[in-house]
């Protein structure tokens, strides 16, 4: 057997008229991660680089959206259809040198990488192959064909089948992932028409095309697999979210995560949750978190991006954004932490305070009613209720500096750039401007003055 190699081609270009929004169907998010994030994870262990993206409509958007694989995108300025996005990428797929393109719709995220590893199997021994699905509904899917022998005919899209032409349905439709003998197929894509319902270049055409060519085509068999189902409405879109929501969440309570619960908790694709980690629901977790053992995340918080240590505590309702939290700190019950917000061993955040590029040193408090932002608070220092760091002027950023030990009385506004000192302490309702020294104390503020005086009997 002749040596194979194979390029991938994302088809992405679409605009996605079902979903109803100006933003490009592969970016819609699913566990708050794009479509496309799924199909590249499920091709790079097979493909790993040698993966190409035909984008189109909000093509820079898409690009942006992963500027790792930049270089690698494909653009279909108007949007003709699948067969003609994959004649825009030929030149790209003749390049690359490989003997066969594997070509997936980019709004297939469910799909795993075994199916692609069964598909890729079978290049050795054809010209063309697909995988087909038998859903329980057709819906618009395209209809697969075959003859009394069970010989792939041809693919005939929903839109365009004709029973008396056709045959009666068999309910075996076309999952959008194709493999093509680069050599043989590539004959066929100037044959492409747009003759038909929806005045498109088809890529399902290409089956037909290669039958009557007498080259060798198979459908790759998949039953009932919702993996491949693709996404075009909202419906669809909840519908895989939901499968897939309820994996995750089943897959952490098998490895010993404790979730309260599930049916409520939401966990992305690519938080790690250790096991020994306690879950209440309402639960969203997102993005590049980690969680580890022995940490605590109380029901309704939104968290993305940020890291949990052992024995921390988080409260209920917080929204919590790339920060990291140390162990044995406390959050919440209602803190907001955004990127760049350190909590470090045994810190404590409470209600209303919200803490931008800032660290909070070991031990350190910040209790109540609190903005803390370009900080950084030393160990054991306390930050009273209602004071806030005024970190912008208008137009620039500065910093407040806050020693170990420190004492900031009650509603305070610490005018940055300033340093309050190590053990140094503020008078409560002060407004600091000039920075306070080790071990001393500022204050500034009205003298209170008591007047007398006269009450009407
Ligand atoms: C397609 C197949 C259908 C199959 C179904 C599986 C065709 C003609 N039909 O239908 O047989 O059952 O997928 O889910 O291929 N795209 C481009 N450029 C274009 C048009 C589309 O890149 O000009 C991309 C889209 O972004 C999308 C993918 O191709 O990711 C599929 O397009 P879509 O319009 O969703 O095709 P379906 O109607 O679902
Ligand atoms: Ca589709």
């Amino acid at each position: 057997m002749s040596e194979t190699s194979v390029t991938a081609v994302v088809l992405a270009a679409g605009k996605g008229t079902r979903m109803h929004s100006a933003k490009p169907k592969v970016l819609q998010t699913i566990l708050n991660e794009p479509m496309l994030y799924y199909v590249y994870a499920a091709l790079e262990p097979l493909f790993s680089k040698n993966i190409l993206t035909v984008i189109g409509h909000g093509a820079d958007q898409v690009e942006a959206a992963f500027p790792e694989k930049a270089g690698s995108f494909v653009l279909q300025a108007e949007q003709l259809g699948t067969g003609h996005a994959l004649q825009v990428a030929w030149d790209a797929v003749k390049k690359s040198g490989a003997t066969h393109c594997t070509v997936i719709n980019g709004d297939t995220p469910l799909v795993k990488t075994e199916a692609m590893e069964r598909l890729t199997a079978v290049a050795g021994s054809n010209d063309l192959a697909f995988m087909t699905i038998t859903p329980k509904d057709a819906g618009a899917f395209g209809r697969v064909v075959r003859d009394e022998d069970r010989r792939i005919t041809a693919i005939v899209e929903a839109k365009d089948y004709d029973i008396n032409k056709h045959g009666p349905v068999t309910g075996e439709v076309n999952a959008g992932i194709y493999l093509l003998k680069v050599e043989t197929i590539e004959a066929l894509l100037d044959e492409l028409k747009n003759e038909n319902a929806s005045g498109e270049y088809y890529i399902t055409d290409l089956v037909g095309l290669a039958v009557a060519r007498g080259l060798k085509v198979e459908g790759v068999q998949c039953g009932d697999d919702l993996s491949l189902m693709g996404i075009n409405s909202p419906r669809e879109l909840v519908h895989a979210e939901n499968a897939l929501r309820s994996m995750i969440v089943e897959d952490l309570l098998d490895k010993g995560v404790l979730v309260h619960n599930p049916q409520t908790v939401i966990i992305g694709p690519r938080v790690t949750v250790e096991p020994g980690v306690e879950i209440f629901g309402h639960c969203e977790i997102y993005g590049k978190s980690v969680v580890k053992a022995g940490a605590r995340m109380g029901s309704y918080n939104y968290i993305t991006d940020s890291t949990f240590e052992a024995g921390c505590d988080i409260k209920q309702f917080c929204h919590i954004e790339g920060a990291e939290v140390g162990p044995n700190s406390w959050v919440g019950p209602y803190a907001r932490l955004r990127p760049g917000a350190v909590l470090k061993d045994g810190a404590r955040v409470g209600n209303f305070v919200e803490m931008k590029k800032a660290v909070l040193g070991e031990g350190s408090k910040a209790s109540h009613l609190t903005y803390l932002g370009d900080t950084e608070v030393g160990k054991g220092a306390n930050i009273g209720a209602g004071t806030i760091t005024c970190n912008y002027d208008g137009k620039n950023k500065f910093k407040t500096t806050i020693g170990d030990g420190a004492f900031i009385g009650s509603n305070t506004a610490l005018v940055a750039p300033v340093t309050v000192g190590r053990e140094a302490l503020v008078g409560a309702g002060s407004t600091i401007t000039r920075d306070v020294p080790d071990e001393g104390a500022g204050i500034a503020r009205g003298k209170q003055r008591n007047i007398e005086r006269k009450l009407k009997k």
